[in-house]
């Protein structure tokens, strides 16, 4: 297979490192991201059209801070620093970063100068984003200004010879008004880059590559029905057919019709040529789940008991070649393999790998991609829409969204007054603007009127937040008027709820869920 062009992202330890690498793959250029601790012998390997560094936490002045090689700079492959990744680039070449006297930070008007090859097209006033406590005083030897603002002398350098920018400001933050035109600029105008990196193509080379791979030999793969383990099922369906076994555990906890979608979806009526095991395990995870209030245990649990139901059916289908494992970009650089920011969430993975199922190697089809990238490689493969934009589902489902113990009648309630709340969010028009929102059953109970009659029941909390990375989120704005009719439609159609409350935490001090 041909090289694709490739820019990587050196990461210095800053919060937009898969930020860059999305911008840049928007541009249809492919990017990973590596520590900058990554010997450059390695980063040479890669063959890479151009580098970007991040921002990062230090001052480069400082003893430790976060550097790299400096023949970086010298072996022919086009730069950008942004943030600290440009002050570096002027500490290591002879210029000069100090502390300002006072931090610069959010948008910020920038002139800059539209001859720079960065800067093309781009207004000579433009607002960027800065978040800046360092500056660069002076900048180093065989470099240009060219962009300033009012606080900062300088806010962009470039040795265009050399092929080295800097920017102090950010233009992978959206609030960078042309940041993307920059970012295009860069790897288009600077690196040369053609734009090679196209899902249509991706599918495509992937299921080839995949079929070459697995030749005759046998693939499991646990379908979930959420985007990532779906988008994977389908790539190695067409990439070698009745080959493929998927198996969907049906652990009761899913959203309303969910598990029904997705036997429609993959079992013998829909469209997708492969082996579809549908195991109704409902029964066996409520009784495991029954007095259970501790949302760890809860968690630890439903993991336990999937891969416990997962292995029994691999079991009957018998040895294996491949095992499918639905993983994606970030996944692989917080795992610490990528960038340099290791970020621990073993507890959002179901419950790892299955120990007694009998395969000899695991395919990860999706192991580049990232999110926006699966669902638009769902596209691609004709996936239907409902499914490709399924908003983030947690492994242990419903169960954490049940404060405290777990009964199929509470999952019913759950299940429903989500259903309404989906509902009403679409019809609003809200559901690509708010990231995710579903509805939590509360373990309180509280006095309420109901056609003259007291009554004594639950209530209902609905969350909806906007976010980027889910590492943080806002409580999103939801109108009185969507929140009014929810309301009434919950507490008329939903048995034994009297209340419904709206969330309005954000994370932090709150998470994106209950439990
Ligand atoms: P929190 O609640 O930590 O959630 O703010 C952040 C994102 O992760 C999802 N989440 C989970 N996903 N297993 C998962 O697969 C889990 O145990 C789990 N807990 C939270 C949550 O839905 C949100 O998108």
């Amino acid at each position: 297979m041909q090289q694709r062009e490739t820019v990587i992202v050196l990461d210095f330890g800053g919060q937009y490192n898969q930020l860059i690498a999305r911008r840049v793959r928007e541009c249809n250029v492919y990017c990973e991201i590596y520590s900058y601790k990554t010997d450059l012998q390695v980063i040479k390997e890669k063959n890479p059209k151009g580098i970007i560094f991040t921002g990062g936490p230090n001052s480069v002045y400082l003893e430790n801070a976060a550097a790299c090689d400096p023949e970086i700079y010298t072996w022919g492959v086009p730069v950008l620093g942004i943030c600290y990744g440009s002050q570096l680039m002027m500490h290591q070449l002879g210029g000069k970063v100090e502390r300002a006297p006072e931090r610069e930070y959010g948008k910020t008007l920038v002139h800059v100068n539209p001859e720079s090859k960065l800067f093309q097209g781009v207004n000579k006033d433009t607002i960027c984003w800065m978040s800046h406590n360092d500056y660069i005083s002076q900048a180093a030897p065989g470099f240009a200004i060219s962009a300033y603002t009012d606080n900062c002398p300088v806010a962009a350098v470039e040795n265009a010879e050399k092929g080295l920018y800097a920017v102090q400001f950010h233009p992978e933050v959206l609030h960078t008004q042309e940041g993307t035109k920059m970012l295009h600029n860069f790897v288009y105008n600077v690196c040369g880059c053609i734009g090679d990196w196209r899902m249509d193509s991706f599918v495509e080379t992937t299921i080839q590559a995949l079929r070459n791979k697995i030749g005759d030999g046998k693939v499991l793969c646990a379908l979930s029905g959420g985007v990532d383990s779906s988008v994977a099922a389908v790539m190695l369906s067409k990439a070698v057919g009745k080959q493929l076994t998927c198996v969907f555990v049906d652990h009761g906890l899913l959203r309303k019709n969910e598990a029904e979608e997705v036997c429609q979806v993959f079992g013998p009526e829909g469209n997708y040529e492969l082996n579809f095991v549908c195991v109704n395990a409902r029964q066996r995870f409520y009784d495991k789940l029954a007095g259970v209030t501790e949302p760890e245990k809860k968690r630890k649990i439903i993991g336990e008991e999937f891969i416990r139901v997962f292995e029994e059916e691999a079991k009957k289908i018998g040895a294996v070649d491949y095992l499918v494992q639905g993983t994606i970009y970030p996944d692989v650089v917080e795992s610490g393999v990528g960038g340099e920011s290791t970020v621990i969430k073993s507890h959002h993975n179901v419950g790892g790998l299955p120990d007694y199922v009998d395969f000899k190697e695991i395919v990860e089809p999706l192991r580049d991609l990232f999110k926006d990238e699966v669902r638009q490689a769902g596209r691609e493969l004709g996936i239907p829409e409902y499914l490709v934009s399924r908003q983030p589902f947690p492994g242990p489902g419903l169960a954490i969204r049940i404060i405290g113990d777990v009964t199929p009648e509470k999952i019913a309630m759950v299940q429903d007054a989500d259903a309404i709340w989906r509902e009403e969010i679409a019809k609003a028009g809200l559901d690509k603007q708010v990231n995710q929102y579903y509805a939590a059953l509360t373990n309180m109970r509280s006095v309420g009127v109901m056609g003259d009659e007291r009554t004594y029941d639950y209530a209902i909390a609905l969350r909806a937040v906007t976010t980027t990375d889910f590492m943080t989120a806002e409580s999103a704005e939801i109108p009185w008027s969507v929140l009014g009719t929810v309301t009434s439609r919950i507490v008329n159609e939903v048995k034994h709820v009297n209340r419904v409350l709206y969330d309005c935490t954000g994370k932090p001090p709150a998470t994106i869920e209950f439990e």
